[in-house]
């Protein structure tokens, strides 16, 4: 379906005989002849010409003087006030209303705006050709009297159906109508006038609106009663999912307990089933120290001050140790040298990956010191920054095995400890892993199994 745009509408239209015409509907059975009346009517000067087909019809909009649709460069427009309202808006939430600093990171930059632009771009571009299509059709549009006429119920089945308008200068029912019989067409009727009660909404839409507007507005006004009103009465629940868990949550109080605390305190003296790390070597990495010389050892004490406890309590909670100083008072520590576990490949093949989620990110897959966290800190040069220890340092190399662990477990200086993050065993398995690393830069031609000595050559 294609409409003309209509040349100023004339002061008087002269021609217009019957007043109870709105024009012409022709109707036709091929392209070719309608295309051909469409052409004649044209050459007549006559100007609102519509063409009414069941499909698109190649050289159509040329006969009827089409000229381009304006449609897209509402879309342009749409996707361009969509792209830069887009821009904008990340960039003004960002960089202006809320800015919030992550990593160093620039407060705005276009990439990651850019989905949010695109979006909106795309939204708008279609808002735009959407209500274009409606004004420029005239849409919506109740009735038409053309479909009055009752060739027109074939406009989209088999008939092209070309429309005069009665408003054109230059029509003439007495001219027109044997002129369009001449072209070919099946049958040629008078469009009827309006009928202005035709066009309006009937009353019972009106009254259905009417009726869903009120009833849409229930809904709301029982929300806004139910939060602004309190009731002895338990919530209505449709869906309860997880709504109501027979649980407390934490800091909450519960009248279960005569205190009150929902939480519970370890009842002193009892160790919770499974949780009794009596085995000092595995789980602190250090030869066991009797009561009697805790006491008679006030550094070792005051590194430790819970070491007794700390066997019966949870070590896997992890309190850095802050009141630690720390290497010569680590030195005095009796840490163990032989792995307190047994170490085979699969337990350096877990230390190897757990190293590479939990150590690289610092302290570099290779263990120089040069994991991408540091890089990128170096980086910002903000110098809050320590440098990670090499774990190929000769200090570091000659650590025992125990004291490795212990840096994973509580931390060392700067570095946080990890107790709360790796399992005692996996713990362990970096270590292995530490030491496998650490072998890599100092092993000789010793270490190399014989079979493969010969195949090894000497690079500098
Ligand atoms: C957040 C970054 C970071 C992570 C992750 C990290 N470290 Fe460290 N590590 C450091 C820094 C920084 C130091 C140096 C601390 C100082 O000198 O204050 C250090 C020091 C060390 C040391 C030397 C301790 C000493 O006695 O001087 C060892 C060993 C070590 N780390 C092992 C590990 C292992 C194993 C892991 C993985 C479980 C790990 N680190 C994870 C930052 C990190």
């Amino acid at each position: 379906m294609s409409s003309v745009t209509a040349p100023p509408p004339s002061p008087a239209p002269t021609a217009q005989a019957d007043p109870t015409s709105r024009g012409l509907v022709a109707s036709f059975s091929s392209v070719d002849a309608v295309l051909k009346a469409v052409r004649l009517v044209r050459e007549l000067g006559i100007r609102r010409v519509d063409v009414h087909s069941p499909h698109p019809i190649h050289g159509l909009d040329d006969a009827l003087g089409l000229k381009g649709s304006p449609l897209p460069w509402g879309a342009i427009a749409g996707a361009s006030l969509g792209f830069g309202g887009g821009v904008w808006m990340a960039w003004w939430m960002n960089a202006i209303d809320y800015p919030f600093l992550i990593s160093g990171k620039p407060l705005f930059s276009i990439i990651p705006s850019l989905p949010v632009a695109f979006e909106l771009a795309i939204l708008l571009a279609a808002f735009a050709v959407v209500g274009g299509t409606l004004l420029f059709g005239g849409l919506p549009r109740l009735s038409n009297p053309r479909f009055r006429v009752p060739a027109f119920s074939r406009a989209t089945n088999d008939r092209y159906l070309l429309a005069v308008d009665a408003d054109d200068e230059q029509f003439q029912t007495g001219r027109l109508q044997p002129l369009l019989r001449q072209a070919g067409a099946e049958s040629v009727d008078h469009i009827p006038v309006e009928n202005p009660t035709e066009a309006r909404v009937p009353r019972a839409i009106w009254m259905a609106t009417a009726i869903l507007l009120v009833l849409a507005l229930i809904p709301p006004v029982l929300i806004a009663k139910a939060r602004s009103s309190t009731s002895t009465r338990p919530r209505l629940s449709f869906v309860s999912d997880m709504d109501h868990q027979p649980k407390f949550k934490a800091q909450s109080t519960s009248r279960l307990f005569a205190d009150g605390r929902s939480m519970r305190p370890q009842v002193s003296g009892t160790v919770a089933r499974g949780d009794l790390r009596a085995d000092d070597r595995y789980y602190l990495g250090r030869e066991p120290v009797s009561s009697d010389a805790l006491a008679k050892a006030p550094s070792a004490a005051r590194l430790q001050p819970s070491a007794l406890l700390t066997r019966v309590s949870d070590v896997d909670s992890g309190s850095p140790s802050d009141q630690a100083p720390p290497s010569q008072a680590a030195a005095n520590i009796d840490w163990v040298t032989e792995f307190p576990l047994a170490v085979d490949e699969s337990l350096i093949r877990r230390g190897q990956q757990r190293y590479g989620i939990f150590c690289a990110t610092c302290h570099g897959q290779g263990g120089e010191g040069d994991g991408l966290v540091t890089l990128r800190a170096l980086e910002l040069e903000q110098g809050t920054w320590v440098r990670p220890t090499s774990l190929h340092a000769e200090p570091i190399r000659n650590q025992p095995v125990g004291q490795l662990f212990n840096s994973i477990s509580n931390g060392v200086r700067r570095m946080p400890g990890y107790a709360s993050q790796i399992p005692v065993r996996d713990r362990w398995a970096i270590v292995a892993y530490v030491r496998a690393l650490q072998r890599t830069r100092i092993a000789s031609s010793s270490d190399v199994p014989e079979d493969i000595l010969p195949n090894l050559r000497e690079i500098n």
